[in-house]
Order: structure tokens, then sequence, then C-alpha cells
């Protein structure tokens, strides 16, 4: 794909101002194969082409995290087909663009509960995790088989077990205890993320990232995830830059 126009960039965006962490919900794959009269699985096809897509802009752009919720807890809920063949997905994903991402110095790194997954889809997230780990520039994170109810419960386990251990009274748990023990502590210091974006329409969380959303910037957009480009990720970074965070506090300008 052609690499973004710096000059071009300089005009439309404040290339200080880039969002250190993004997180989408790509949403609406299915919707968009039904309206071209396509099964349900051509849309997730599509996305993931839109992904790569993303992952080579968000990375030009100097985005630190890209966050991309794939799949969730619930989504065990559809079709047999349609989820055997979103777990086929990572497979094609990774053995075509590993090389892609390790010219573009993109980590991979993979939250959820990984050991649910069917083997081939775990052995395949493995080794992408495995064969980026030199890699310094952003990191792809993908949200697969991800919910931040469970998330937070299996933090309150970690921590409840701590406590019976005697390795930790009640009083120190702080908000970073918490954070200590969610799925984005790796992520370090861009666990939370600046700019949350969902596609397809849809105005609702779904789940996800739940408590690292607290001070995050939301932005709907009306496509459909494989239509989603490279000009709809800089006009929602040119709207998170329109905003103004306070985080609780007093504008500053
Ligand atoms: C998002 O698209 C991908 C996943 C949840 C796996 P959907 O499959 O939810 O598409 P719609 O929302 O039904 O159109
Ligand atoms: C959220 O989308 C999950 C992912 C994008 C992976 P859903 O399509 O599953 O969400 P709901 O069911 O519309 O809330
Ligand atoms: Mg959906």
């Amino acid at each position: 794909m052609v690499s973004l126009d710096q000059t071009q960039l300089d005009e439309e965006l404040d290339m200080t101002n880039i969002p250190e962490h993004i997180a989408i919900i790509m949403d609406g794959n299915g919707r968009w194969a039904q309206k071209r009269h396509l099964p349900r699985i051509a849309g997730h096809k599509q996305g993931m082409n839109t992904v790569k897509k993303i992952t080579k802009a968000a990375s030009d752009l100097g985005v630190k995290v890209l966050t991309l919720y794939a799949f969730s807890t619930e989504n065990w809920k559809r079709p047999k087909d349609e989820v055997n063949y979103i777990m086929k997905l990572p497979v094609t994903f990774f053995n075509t663009f590993i090389p892609d991402l390790i010219k573009n110095n993109v980590r991979v790194n993979v939250m959820g509960y990984i050991d649910e997954l069917p083997d081939a889809t775990r052995d395949v997230v493995n080794k992408a995790i495995e064969d980026t780990k030199d890699c310094t520039g952003m990191v792809l994170n993908f949200a697969l088989n991800y919910g931040s109810q469970a998330e937070i419960t299996t933090a309150v386990q970690q921590i409840a077990k701590e406590v019976q251990a005697g390795q930790l009274s009640p009083e120190a748990i702080s908000q970073e205890t918490i954070e200590q023990h969610l799925m984005t502590h790796g992520l370090a210091p861009y666990s939370n993320p600046d700019l949350l974006v969902r596609t397809s329409g849809e105005e609702r969380i779904s789940n996800f990232l739940l408590w690292q959303i607290a001070y995050s910037e939301f932005v709907f957009v009306q496509d459909h995830w494989p239509d989603f480009g490279q000009q709809t990720l800089i006009d929602t970074i040119k709207i998170y830059q329109s905003r103004h965070r306070r985080y609780g506090g007093l504008n500053k300008k």
C-alpha cells in the first residue's frame, strides 16, 4: 500500500498530538457483507484486509499502541460455522503478514483467554508474538476472546488469592494494584486508550476495556469496518484533536 505523504499529513493533522493508544471496536463486517448479498464470512475476510491497511497507517502516523477488538468472550454465541471461520482468520493473517509487520517494526501482542482458542489459532498467535518480539515500534494488540467483565473478574480472583496467602493486605489494594492485574498491564505506559473508535454506527462498548476507557475520547463512525480506510483513521484523529481532555480538572486553553 502507499505510504502516508508526510507533507499532506502535516497540513491535516497536528503531528505533535497523535493519540498514543488507539483502540478500535471493529464492527459491521456482517452487515457489510449482507448489503452485498454475500455471506457474513465475506465481511470478516474483507475486514482482515482492513486490519492490514490500518496497521500500516497507524504505524506510519507514530501511534504507539493499536488495540483491535477481534473477538469477544460473548462472540462464541454465534453460529458454529461463523465462529470456526473467524478462528481461522488469524492463521491466514499471520501467515501472510508477519514479514510486513517485521519490516514495519510492529510488535504483536494478544490479550484475551488464549487457552480457550482452537489449537491452530493459539499456536499461530503465539508464533506471531515470538516472531515480532524484538520489534520496537508500534504494538499491534489484538483483543481475542477478550471481555472486560471476565478480565476484571480474573483480576479480582488473583488479588483475593494474594490477600489469602498473606502477600497483600486489603488496605494496600490500590488503583495500581488493579491495573497491574489487568490484561493491558504489559502495555504500560500506554495501557489506557486515548482514543476509542467504534465503526458501523453502533454506540456501545460491548464489554471492551471498561476500566481502561475511564478518560478515553470516543469517536463513533458510520462506516462498516471493511470500508474503514486510511482517510477515516485520519478523520477520527482530527476529531480527537478537536477535543479538550480535562480529566476532571479545568481546561488549560
Ligand atoms: C465485527 O463485525 C466482527 C466480530 C464481532 C467478530 P460483526 O460480525 O459484528 O458484524 P455485524 O455487527 O453483525 O454487522
Ligand atoms: C463487539 O461487536 C465485538 C467485536 C467487535 C469483536 P459485537 O458485534 O459482538 O457487539 P454487539 O453484539 O453488537 O454488542
Ligand atoms: Mg457486530
